[in-house]
C-alpha cells in the first residue's frame, strides 16, 4: 500500500498542502522551503502509531508543542490539520483515509488535544471523534484513536502501515563509527548509527542476495568495486562491510566501512533499505557527497531497488540533476516554493502545463 493523497493545513511553513503522491515521489526545493517539514508529517503520524511511542502527547512535545508546529503565517486558525489517503497504488480510490485536526488547550498545561479524529474505509466513515465519550469526558481528547488498541482494532491495519515508514538521512561517519558510539542509537535509527547491525541480523541468503544487487548497482558508481562482501570481526565478532577492487595489485587486499568514501557508505545505506522495506521509505537528500554523474542514476536505481519490495520512495532534494532521468514523469516531482504566506506545493506538471505553447 501507498500514501496516495495528502492534505494538510497549518503545518510548519505550509498553510495549505493538498497533493497526490506517487510510488516515487521527489520533493524538490531551496534551502529552508520546507522539505524536511514535509516529510515530518508522515514521521508524525509514525511515531503517534507506535507501539510504545508514547503516544500523540509525546510526539508534539518532541516538537516542542503546538505552538511550533502551527504556521506562523496563519495567524486567525489555530488548528493544524492533516489527512492522509491510504491505496494499493496512486490514482485510486482510498482504501482508508485517516484525518486528524489538533490545537492547544487555551489555559492550564496547554496540552495538544484533538478537534477531531476521522478514519473511513473504502469511502466509509467508520470513526468520527469527537463522540458520545468525548463529550462526557474532554480528557481523552488528549489521546488518538491511533495510539489505543482498545480503539483502534477496526482500523489497525492503518497503524501497523504507519509502525513501517522508515525515515533515512544516512551519515556516514555513524556507520563508521559504529564500533566507538555502539548502544547509544537515537530512537528508529535516521541516521544509519545501527545500519551493520540491521546488515548482520538478516538471514545470511538474504544478505548475500541484497549485498549483490547492490554491488551490481554500485558499480555505476564506482566502476573498480569488484565485489562487496559481509564480514565479522575475528576477535570482536563486530560486523563489517568489506570491498575488493579490481585495480588494486594484490587480489587479497581489502577495504571495510570505515575507509569506504562518504558517498559509496550513503549508497550502500539508501540501497539497503530500499531493498529492506515494503513501506514507506522517506529519503532525506540522497544526493549529498555523490557526484553529479552518479546523481543523475540515483533515480533509476531507486526505482531498480523498489522493484522487488514495492516500498513508496519520498525523496527529499536540492538536486536538479537527480531529476534528469528522462523516465521521471511532472507529477512524481513535487516543487517547494517559499513565499510569505508560506511554502507552496504543486507538481511540477502543473507548470508544465503553464508553460505549454
Ligand atoms: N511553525 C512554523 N511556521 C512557519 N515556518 C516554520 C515553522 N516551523 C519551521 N518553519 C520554517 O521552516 C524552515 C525549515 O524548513 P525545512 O527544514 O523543512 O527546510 P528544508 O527544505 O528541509 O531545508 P534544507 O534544504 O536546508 O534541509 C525554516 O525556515 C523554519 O523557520
Ligand atoms: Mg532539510
Amino acid at each position: 500500500m501507498i500514501i496516495n493523497r495528502l492534505i494538510a493545513k497549518n503545518w510548519r511553513n505550509f498553510q495549505q498542502i493538498n497533493v497526490s503522491l506517487r510510488e516515487r515521489q521527489f520533493i524538490v526545493g531551496p534551502n529552508a522551503s520546507g522539505k524536511s517539514n514535509l516529510l515530518d508529517i508522515f514521521r508524525f503520524l509514525r511515531d503517534i502509531a507506535k507501539v510504545d511511542g508514547g503516544g500523540f502527547q509525546k510526539v508534539v512535545k518532541d516538537r516542542d508543542g503546538v505552538s511550533k508546529i502551527r504556521c506562523l503565517a496563519a495567524r486567525q486558525v489555530p488548528e493544524v490539520s492533516i489527512e492522509i489517503h491510504i491505496a494499493d497504488t496512486p490514482d485510486v480510490p482510498a482504501t482508508w483515509r485517516y484525518a486528524l485536526g489538533f490545537t492547544q488547550e487555551p489555559r492550564g498545561h496547554r496540552r495538544a488535544f484533538l478537534t477531531y479524529e476521522r478514519v473511513w474505509q473504502e469511502g466509509k466513515l467508520i470513526l468520527d471523534r469527537p463522540n458520545l465519550d468525548d463529550n462526557e469526558d474532554p480528557d481523552r481528547l488528549t489521546q488518538t484513536a491511533l495510539e489505543q488498541s482498545a480503539t483502534n482494532a477496526k482500523f489497525s491495519e492503518i497503524g501497523k502501515f504507519l509502525r513501517n515508514v522508515t525515515y533515512l538521512h544516512l551519515v556516514p561517519q555513524f556507520i563508521r563509527y559504529a564500533d566507538a558510539i555502539q548502544g547509544k542509537i537515537i530512537e528508529d535509527d535516521p541516521f544509519g548509527q545501527g545500519f551493520l547491525e540491521r546488515v548482520a541480523s538478516v538471514h545470511p541468503s538474504t544478505r548475500r542476495s541484497r549485498l549483490k544487487k547492490i554491488e551490481h548497482a554500485l558499480k555505476i558508481a564506482v566502476p573498480q568495486l569488484e565485489k562487496l562482501e559481509f564480514v565479522r570481526d575475528k576477535n570482536t565478532g563486530n560486523p563489517h562491510l568489506q570491498a575488493r577492487y579490481s585495480h588494486w595489485v594484490s587480489s587479497e587486499e581489502t577495504h571495510q566501512e570505515d575507509q569506504f568514501s562518504d558517498g559509496m557508505l550513503r549508497l550502500i545505506g539508501l540501497l539497503w533499505t530500499l531493498l529492506e522495506n515494503d513501506s514507506v521509505v522517506l529519503l532525506e537528500e540522497p544526493e549529498l557527497s555523490l557526484n553529479l554523474g552518479i546523481v543523475s542514476q540515483l533515480a533509476p536505481l531507486i526505482s531498480r531497488m523498489r522493484r522487488n519490495r514495492r516500498c513508496q520512495v519520498l525523496v527529499s532534494t536540492q538536486s536538479d540533476a537527480l531529476l534528469t532521468e528522462q523516465g521521471i514523469d511532472g507529477t512524481e516531482v513535487l516543487m517547494l516554493t517559499p513565499g510569505k504566506e508560506g511554502t507552496v506545493v504543486k507538481p511540477s506538471s502543473d507548470y508544465d502545463d503553464v508553460c505549454a505553447p
